[in-house]
């Protein structure tokens, strides 16, 4: 999941492509590299984030109209110079960057050797670079011929941008399962695996699709397919400003995106949710709501954060709308060969809506003839175009690599879907529907009041940085929030964290607890509560540190605490939305206090485009 950046035009490619390289760097920060074409191809690449090869090009001509440039996430070979995109070719005329894995480089790398090819990196990428311009050299036809008869042969994914020292305008670019968007400007182009690098330069986007190759010049864009059939580009106008994708004064993306929850929830609901009239609009639902009625399951296939607003889906669904529900992680699921019967139900839920597992897994169901709606944030994304109907979570763009806004987005999209569900069904009272609506309504303030915690949570997180493990313990609702808690800490602070059902740790976990153990409870009033409380009595007993995200008014819980986050009083099925905030508050103080990059968490990547 590395980002990729190109252009071609009058302006200076150099800084458009390094501005754009740093608006990508949530995608992979292994190495950084650019190649620009100025009387000859001209490739600097380095180990490292986008800024140190920057400092280390200062004072090099680097003028060119025409250039391209990777910031890798390694898969194959480490990080290092030598495996750093741009790769050149054999001749030294095409260089080529690549987001993806070409699974069958092997076989095409020992057929290149036994035709004398020599390779300098481990990469796959170099091995489709040269099989390219072998290709080209055999045939003797033009490298776009070259490439269309190259990936026909290629397994895996891939999105490959080349520039050709004998063809100084043109970028080549090729897509199969990992995204590329083009943006179109006057007498210039901008190529992106998605729309940050060029959002300053222009509104008008083309989404180019799988099995698509982009022909790109300064005056003009040619889409065909591997058949050499030409498609008319479908233009689209990008709804983002600029400032969404800056840090707006804030010290992280992270801490930001953190604040902007109220807003965002707020965004995600409005047009959709009126709770005087009673009513929620959801095209992607109403307009299928017969298939959600008569499923006999609803199967909900995600990864990581949006696996764990699967698991609250969960609750939710069963509870109000006694349709069985089935969770499943995207990379089982796919190979798992499942059960899966035409009509079946699957949500599929992506704040990046490119996360290869999950497009995978809904490809396969989809084959079983399953309807596919998809719960995603990125507008045009893919999963959100191979889905039959889906929703957006509107909660803008999210360049923090841990989940925050877009979780609690999630969690406000699917309690509205089920509740559009059960009112159809009429397995909810007009009561407690119309109870539900107004508590999803005041979640936003409430969760403006939960962020004026940040002080005492800092202060919590100076208390507890230095443990060497956390525990996050929560009972129903709050079940997958514990898991979304230690997530959280583990992906930016390195520090191990473990999430459980409450009532799991006398089977076995347990045996951790110690003085120097914080266990995180979160233990909002429902109707599990007591059942937590007498929970907190086990780890107090065995000298745990309690810490607990309680609801106001709650003496019992604070009696039991060593430190409690208090939040506003809400039903449990909105809770999650509110709990989960401290969590996201002392996972990012942590991290900042131990002196993580807690925007850009070491070994991972914002979304991850590869198996
Ligand atoms: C969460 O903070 C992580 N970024 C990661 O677990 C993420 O949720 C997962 O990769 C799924 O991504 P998606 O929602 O874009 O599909």
């Amino acid at each position: 999941m590395c980002g990729i950046v190109g252009y071609t035009g009058s302006k200076e490619a150099y800084p458009i492509i390094i501005k754009g390289l740093k608006r990508l760097e949530y995608r992979g920060y292994d190495s950084t590299g650019v190649a620009l074409l100025n009387h000859g191809l001209k490739v600097y690449k380095k180990k490292g984030k986008v800024a140190e090869l920057e400092d280390a090009l200062v004072g090099q001509d680097l003028h060119a109209n025409i250039g391209i440039g990777h910031t890798r996430w390694a898969t194959h070979g480490e990080p290092s110079d030598r495996n750093a995109h741009p790769h050149t070719s054999s001749s030294g005329k095409l260089a080529m960057i690549h987001n993806g894995i070409i699974e069958n480089y092997t076989k095409l790398k020992n057929e290149l050797i036994k035709n004398g090819y020599f390779f300098h990196s481990d990469t796959d990428t170099e091995v489709l670079l040269n099989f390219i311009e072998d290709i080209k050299i055999n045939n003797n036809c033009s490298l776009e011929e070259a490439i269309r008869v190259a990936l026909k042969r290629v397994v895996g994914a891939y999105v490959i941008l080349m520039i050709d020292a004998d063809d100084p305008e043109t970028i080549i670019a090729a897509r199969k399962g990992s995204p590329l968007v083009i943006g179109i400007g006057k007498g210039e182009h901008f190529l992106g695996s998605d729309a940050s690098p060029m959002l300053e330069y222009t509104k008008e986007v083309v989404y180019v699709n799988d099995y698509e190759l982009a022909i790109v010049k300064p005056g003009e864009l040619i889409l065909k397919n591997l058949g050499n059939e030409k498609i008319t580009p479908f233009v689209q106008k990008l709804d983002i400003e600029l400032a969404a994708i800056e840090k707006g004064g804030y010290d992280h993306f992270m801490l930001k995106e953190i604040n902007e929850q109220p807003d965002t929830i707020f965004d995600c609901l409005r047009g959709r949710l009126d709770a005087d009239k009673g009513t929620i609009t959801m095209a992607g639902v109403g307009n299928n709501i017969e298939k959600f009625c008569t499923a006999s399951r609803i199967i909900i296939i995600a990864c990581g954060t949006s696996w764990h607003a699967g698991l609250v889906a969960e609750y939710i669904i069963e509870e109000l709308c006694r349709i069985p529900v089935e969770v499943e992680y995207a990379s089982e699921f796919r190979y798992r060969n499942p059960v899966v019967h035409p009509g079946d139900v699957i949500v599929a839920i992506s704040q990046s809506g490119e996360t290869a597992d999950t497009l995978v897994a809904i490809e396969k169901a989809k084959e079983k003839g399953a309807f596919i709606f998809g719960i995603v944030n990125v507008v045009g994304s893919s999963i959100a175009r191979t889905s039959h109907a889906g929703a957006y979570t509107h909660a803008g763009p999210e360049i923090g690599v841990a989940s925050t806004k877009t979780f609690t987005a999630q969690l406000a999209v699917l309690t509205m879907v089920a509740l559009k569900i059960a009112k159809e069904k009429a397995t909810i009272n007009e009561e407690r529907y119309m109870h539900l609506l107004k508590e999803l309504h005041d979640t936003p303030d409430k969760v403006r009041e939960v962020l004026k915690l940040s002080g005492h949570i800092k202060s919590l997180a100076k208390k507890y940085k230095d443990a060497r493990d956390f525990l996050y313990l929560g009972r129903g609702y709050n079940f997958p929030v514990a898991l979304e808690g230690a997530l959280k800490l583990k992906e930016i602070s390195y520090i191990h964290a473990e999430g459980y059902p409450a009532a799991e740790m006398k089977h076995g976990p347990i045996a951790l607890v110690d003085e120097s153990l914080p266990v995180v409870f979160v233990a909002t009033k429902d109707s599990y509560h007591e059942k937590v409380v007498s929970n907190m009595q086990e780890i107090k007993a065995r000298k745990g540190k309690v810490v607990s995200v309680i609801t106001e008014g709650d003496e019992m819980s604070v009696s039991l605490s060593n430190d409690v986050m208090i939040v506003p009083a809400a039903d449990e099925i909105v809770a999650p939305m509110l709990s989960v905030v401290p969590l996201q508050l002392l996972a990012y103080y942590i991290g900042v206090l131990k002196g993580c990059d807690v925007d850009k968490p070491r070994n991972l990547a914002k979304s991850v485009t590869v198996e």
